[in-house]
């Protein structure tokens, strides 16, 4: 398990973050997503999607729960949840929501507190938080993802972001 802590000082910069885990992960990971309301989760999971070579533009799914991005062949790959306003994991489950995560796609759960005993224990989990510009963004990265944290380290280096390892 890898835990690093680093700064983003732009939207773009947190678009790009996305960027570099969207092009190491597949199908069948998860990504979980927490802190407040305009922390940059979403901006995020922009990234993320673009990274994964999907082109559509990424939007919030408040109100719809999931949504789900196509890559050009009409293949759902990309399924972006917000369970802000879920109650429970009871919730989650009587939805049948939990049925995403052995679909053949990515999972990235803003707000997955809400639903945290339905999550898998492999996952790549990012905390935000911060005002201004300036986003300090805490990933772990369990086992599974060891080469995918060495890749996305490597990519935000070259972009001049900076790590602080917070645990192995
Ligand atoms: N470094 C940064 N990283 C991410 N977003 C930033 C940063 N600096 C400023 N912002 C701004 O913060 C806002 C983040 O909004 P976003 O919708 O991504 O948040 P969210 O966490 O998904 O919120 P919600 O909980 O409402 O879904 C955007 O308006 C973005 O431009
Ligand atoms: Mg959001």
């Amino acid at each position: 398990m890898a835990v690093w802590k680093t700064i983003s000082t732009s939207v773009e910069m947190t678009e790009k973050l996305g960027e570099a885990i969207g092009k190491a992960v597949s199908s069948g990971d998860v990504i979980t997503l927490d802190g407040d309301l305009g922390a940059g989760k979403t901006a995020f999971t922009r990234g993320l999607a673009r990274g994964m070579g999907l082109y559509s533009r990424v939007t919030s799914p408040t109100f719809t729960i999931v949504n789900e991005y196509n890559d050009k062949n009409g293949i759902p790959r990309l399924f972006h949840f917000d369970t802000y306003r879920l109650n429970s994991c009871d919730d989650f489950y009587d939805a049948g929501l939990d049925e995403y995560f052995e679909r053949d796609g990515v999972c990235a759960i803003e707000w997955s507190s809400v639903i945290k005993e339905a999550l898998p224990a492999e996952r790549i989990a990012l905390s935000i938080s911060g005002n201004g510009n300036e986003r300090e963004i805490t990933v772990t990265f369990s086992p599974r993802f060891e080469d995918a944290e060495k890749k996305v380290r490597e990519t935000m280096e070259k972009e001049g972001m900076r790590f602080e390892d917070l645990g192995m």
